[in-house]
């Protein structure tokens, strides 16, 4: 068997939504501490409905953060911030049929940014929000989150 699914490497070799965003409503910028790498997110919200209407990504990460991190922002774009932070790194490892045990940790990378982007689009807005985005500063080994 393949050691990357077919999804991982379509997503690895033609990633969705890269690049930067120069208008964008939040910016989450997290580190992997496990690996140095690091990921930029940006967002655009619509405030009235609180969607995330575009989003793109930047990392100097591996091939498996890139193919997460495209996955994930497929899985959020379009979609209401509340959904978006309920997404988790399993399920965007699930939607790219798996990742060999020992990339997992990439593909924190993409949740913790989205959690990021978001935390920076209310803190620039005076938006509250509850403690799991609280303690989400950029370090996912802090993040209390369960990965
Ligand atoms: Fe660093 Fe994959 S090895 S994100």
């Amino acid at each position: 068997m393949a050691l990357y699914s077919d999804k991982v490497m379509d997503h690895f070799q033609n990633p969705r939504n890269v690049g930067k965003m120069d208008d964008a409503d939040g910016i989450g910028e997290v580190g992997n501490a496990r690996c140095g790498d690091i990921m930029r997110m940006y967002i655009k919200v619509d405030p009235e409905s609180q969607t995330i209407t575009d989003v793109k990504f930047n990392t100097f990460g591996c091939g498996s953060a890139i193919a997460t991190s495209s996955m994930a922002t497929e899985l959020i774009k379009g979609k209401p911030i509340s959904q978006a932070l309920q997404l988790s790194n399993k399920a965007v490892v699930e939607a790219l049929d798996g990742l060999p045990a020992y990339k997992l940790h990439c593909s924190v990378l993409a949740e913790e940014a989205v959690k990021a982007a978001v935390k920076d689009y209310y803190d620039k807005n005076g938006i509250a929000y509850g403690p799991e985005l609280q303690s989400c500063d950029g370090d996912c080994e802090s993040c209390g989150v369960e990965h």
